[in-house]
Formats: C-alpha cells, sequence, structure tokens
C-alpha cells in the first residue's frame, strides 16, 4: 500500500514487543507520528525489547513512554498530551502455556489493562481503537477454516479467553460510546526480531547449538503460520478504516460478526495450515542442519489445528497474507544469525 494514511498520529500500545516493533516501522516509513508504550516485561528476554526499542527511538516522529496499561492515570495522561487519531493496542501478556503458570498476569494487562485503553478511548476521542486479539478465541472449534461468522464461546486456555472477553468489552464500549473498534485474530505469527518463546525461534536456536528440540503432537499439529510483514501490512490497512455503526443491522440475527455498533473482528492468517513436521524441515532447511526431535504428547491448552478463513479481511482492505514459509523462516534464520553473531 502506498498512499498516505489518513491519519498523523498513533498512540501505539506494545511498541517494543514484536508485532507492535514492526508495525511502528511501517507507521513511520509512512510519516506517521508514533507515540510507543511498554512496560518492558521480562516475560522473555529484555534485552532483545530494548535492542527493538533502540533502534525505534533512533528515527523520527517516534517517542515513548514506559507506562504498564493496567496504570490507568499514566494511560490516561499519556492520551491527553499525545491525543491520538489511531490507536493500536498490542501490549498483552502474550503465550498459551504460560497461562496455566501465571493466570494474574492476564487478568492484569489483558483484562485490567485493555479497559484502561477502553476508558482512556472514552474520554479521549480517537477515530479509531485496533487491538490484538488472537486465533485462540477459536478453541474446542473443529470447523475450519475458521470463520468470524461461527462462534468463539469455547476458549481452551485462559489466554483465550482473556482474548476472547477483550472483543466483548471493546463492543459494549463501541455501542455506548461510539467508539470505533476493529479486533484481530492474528495467526501464529513469526519473522525476525520474533518472540523467544515461540517454537520457531526455540528451535532455530537448538538446531544452531546442536542441541535437541521439544517436538509437541508432530503428527497431528498445524498451524496457519503467518509471516509478520502480511501481519504488519493488513495492520496499517485496516488503522485507516474504521467502522461504521450500521443500524439496520437485526440483533435477533445471530451472525457473531456483524453488529449495529461500530465493532469488526478481522481474522489475520495466512489462509494454509502447515503441519509441524514440514515447517520443522523448513527451518532445518534455513539452518543448513537437521533437527535432533525429542517427541511428547500435545499439551494442555493447546489446539490441534490453526486455519484462517481471510475473506472479510481481503473484501475489506484488499489483501491477504501469502508470504510462504519457506521465504518466512528463511528470513527469520538470516536475522537471527545476524542478531545473535552466528
Ligand atoms: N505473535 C503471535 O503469534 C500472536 C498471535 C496471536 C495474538 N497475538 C497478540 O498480538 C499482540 C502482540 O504480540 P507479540 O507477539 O508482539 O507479543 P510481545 O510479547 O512481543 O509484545 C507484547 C508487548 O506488550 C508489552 N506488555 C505486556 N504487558 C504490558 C502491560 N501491562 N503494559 C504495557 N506493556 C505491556 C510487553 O512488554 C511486550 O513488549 C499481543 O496482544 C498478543 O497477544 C500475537
Amino acid at each position: 500500500m502506498d498512499q498516505a494514511p489518513s491519519f498523523e498520529r498513533v498512540l501505539l500500545t506494545g511498541a517494543a514487543g514484536f508485532v507492535g516493533f514492526h508495525v511502528t516501522q511501517a507507521l513511520l516509513d509512512k510519516g506517521v507520528q508514533v507515540l510507543g508504550i511498554d512496560n518492558l516485561t521480562p516475560y522473555y528476554d529484555p534485552a532483545l525489547k530494548q535492542a527493538r526499542l533502540d533502534r525505534l527511538t533512533a528515527r523520527n516522529g517516534f517517542s515513548f513512554e514506559q507506562i504498564d496499561i493496567s496504570d490507568y492515570d499514566a494511560v490516561q495522561a499519556a492520551f491527553v498530551a499525545f491525543r491520538p487519531q489511531v490507536v493500536i493496542h498490542l501490549a498483552a501478556q502474550a503465550g498459551v502455556r504460560y497461562s496455566l503458570e501465571n493466570p494474574r498476569a492476564y487478568a492484569a494487562s489483558n483484562l485490567d489493562g485493555f479497559l484502561s485503553i477502553l476508558e482512556a478511548c472514552r474520554h479521549n476521542p480517537v477515530d479509531h481503537l485496533v487491538y490484538a486479539s488472537s486465533s485462540s478465541v477459536y478453541g474446542a472449534n473443529a470447523k475450519v477454516p475458521f470463520s468470524e461468522h461461527d462462534g468463539a464461546d469455547h476458549p481452551v486456555s485462559l489466554y483465550a479467553a482473556t482474548k476472547r472477553a477483550n472483543e466483548l468489552m471493546a463492543h459494549s464500549y463501541s455501542h455506548l460510546y461510539a467508539i470505533p473498534t476493529t479486533g484481530l485474530r492474528f495467526f501464529t505469527v513469526y519473522g525476525p526480531w520474533g518472540r523467544p518463546d515461540m517454537a520457531y525461534f526455540k528451535f532455530t536456536k537448538a538446531i544452531l547449538e546442536g542441541r535437541s528440540i521439544d517436538v509437541y503432537d508432530e503428527a497431528t499439529m498445524s498451524r496457519d503460520f503467518t509471516y509478520v510483514d502480511d501481519i504488519r501490512e493488513a495492520i496499517v490497512r485496516l488503522a485507516g478504516k474504521p467502522p461504521q455503526a450500521n443500524p439496520s443491522v437485526d440483533g435477533r440475527a445471530a451472525d457473531p460478526a456483524t453488529s449495529s455498533a461500530a465493532w469488526r473482528i478481522y481474522n489475520i492468517g495466512n489462509h494454509t495450515p502447515v503441519r509441524l513436521d514440514r515447517f520443522i524441515a523448513a527451518i532445518e532447511d534455513a539452518c543448513g542442519r537437521k533437527a535432533i526431535k525429542r517427541h511428547l504428547p500435545a499439551q494442555p491448552g493447546d489446539v490441534p489445528a490453526t486455519y484462517a478463513d481471510v475473506a472479510d479481511l481481503t473484501a475489506s482492505v484488499d489483501f491477504q497474507p501469502s508470504t510462504p514459509i519457506e521465504t518466512g523462516l528463511a528470513s527469520f534464520v538470516s536475522w537471527y544469525r545476524d542478531f545473535y553473531r552466528i
């Protein structure tokens, strides 16, 4: 997308995070001013977050505040001072498995923190609030591809439940205060500057160090792995398309994807599920070494397969993710070698 965005000031939470770093770069490339917010939580190596942040703070148009979004007064003050037109809310306690270990971290960042963002948008009107949801909201759904028009009311982890709660909380604020909100269900995002807690990062590290990898449920597990550049492109396009309220929507028609309020949700996925064994083979090719595999059963909270229906996304912004895993993983491994000097 080459044309200039329709907005000039974006407040972006989770700016030191993986997706936030990439989206901020894309916005700065387009001349948008970005106020980044992050609390630099040590859930994974803070040095990687700091390295992302150092890149961003070196650029014109970027400013940063270290704020925990569950601190509403600090969030409110940042909104008052910066007056964002668009808010892109990516800060969250991420990770499915960690939500079994430390559930309260999810309540603090994903529920209380999300409420701070909604309240700040209520008291400082914005043109559009875009926020990260997750493919994990589909939980126990077995019908594929996963569609926004199907229900998503059977989460199988607390992480997923908090993300689904965000969609519902956003709906109430869109309805009550006419805040246009768009929720984005990302499907397993990977790429350069990625997250050390995710499998592709751990596999690459272990393979390059000659150590074994733990492979859960290789025979049946498949994921709609989505390259971060595709996620970034979709977010930037959608940010300029706030949903409109539509009073003609019939509240009796049970379509979970539509509303009379200015509220939408979109899948952002590659629409190409890949089995875990093929994914590992692509990492092996990119590393030029074979993995030593330790096979383990599926983990509690994991779903066996994810697969995005992206018809709504394509209809809305004329774009759908399409980077093949071989291309995306080669970029990731190349970044990894360069960043860690291997
Ligand atoms: N990466 C994926 O595969 C994926 C898939 C689905 C959904 N998501 C969602 O997308 C968003 C971005 O994910 P990511 O992969 O970049 O994760 P990330 O962990 O790299 O980034 C999230 C950032 O939010 C910050 N943060 C966490 N709690 C905070 C708080 N209370 N206050 C302020 N900052 C806080 C963290 O320090 C981190 O830098 C998250 O909402 C995540 O749940 C990611």
